[in-house]
């Protein structure tokens, strides 16, 4: 695998990528790799011939009382599962300037009032932070495929409206949530909690994947939504919200919505928050 810290050395090796003839595939990431990233990369070795991942704590999407100086770097371990995994082309920037060239004048992408709900109420600015990054991240690498993972919804759905006017000829692919034996989904904030906390983890899913049933057994939403909530808090997995939306992040009020939807459920066992969410 290629490492290039720098844009100089990222435009030489995307040079020589180019000598290969296929489509190349961007997996984006902030590092402290685990099973869930890197089933992103096999679903991208999949559909091209030459992968590049970016490795990026990206300082735009976290607020000021966000984990930004905590969130784990890891460089050396995911350098060594990015080379197994077979990655060609790993950007791991020495400094913002890699990356926004200069830090006063970046083009902001903004994410509107879908940026503004859900997680976007809890972290204002967090998806004007991340659509800027991956728009940057797009204009440099110059992509023909991007793959980005189920667990994050919300920023999925966004990027995906992002790039469709930006880059329409870009191919963006949903990869399915990688989920532990006990049913929570893989994240690098699963690394925050103790053995005890992840086991309270576990109620997060069983309880999306029960109110998903329920949906279909046409149990009253309201209901469904409420019984959810108290579940949550009898676990003391504190809910910042439980809802159900569509997959154009449309919020579903009825029974019978019969197109894609999931349930999207945010908690947070004592300072960490944990997303995810059901497709039904
Ligand atoms: O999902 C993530 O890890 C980040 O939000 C992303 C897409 C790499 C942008 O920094």
């Amino acid at each position: 695998m290629i490492i290039s810290r720098t844009r100089k050395e990222l435009e030489i090796a995307l040079n020589k990528l180019s000598e290969i003839p296929g489509k190349l595939a961007l997996i984006p990431t902030m590092g402290n790799l685990h099973q869930g990233h890197l089933s992103l990369l096999t679903i991208a070795k999949k559909k091209a011939s030459k992968t590049i991942s970016t490795i990026f704590v990206n300082p735009l999407q976290f607020g000021k009382n966000d984990d930004f100086e905590k969130y784990p770097r890891t460089h050396e371990d995911d350098i060594k599962k990015l080379n197994d995994e077979g990655c060609d082309l790993l950007f791991l920037p020495l400094n913002n300037k890699e990356v926004f060239s200069s830090i006063d004048n970046i083009k902001t992408i903004k994410s509107g009032t879908l940026g503004l709900e859900l997680c976007g109420k809890i972290r204002p600015g967090h998806f004007d932070g991340v659509l800027t990054v991956v728009n940057r991240l797009f204009e440099i690498i110059k992509p023909d495929i991007a793959v980005f993972g189920a667990k994050d919804y919300q920023q999925e759905i966004l990027i995906r409206q992002m790039a469709k006017s930006l880059y329409p000829n870009l191919e963006l692919i949903k990869a399915p949530i990688i989920r532990a034996d006990n049913g929570v989904a893989l994240s690098s904030r699963n690394n925050y909690l103790s053995e005890p906390e992840l086991e309270i983890a576990t109620n997060l899913y069983k309880c999306l994947y029960k109110s998903s049933i329920s949906y279909k057994e046409n149990i009253d939403l309201k209901v469904i939504i409420d019984e959810a909530k108290k579940y949550l808090n009898s676990y003391n997995l504190s809910p910042d919200y439980f809802e159900l939306r569509d997959e154009n992040l449309n919020k579903i009020n009825v029974n019978g919505y019969d197109g894609k939807k999931a349930f999207l459920g945010s908690v947070n066992i004592n300072k960490t928050r944990l997303i995810d969410n059901i497709e039904f």
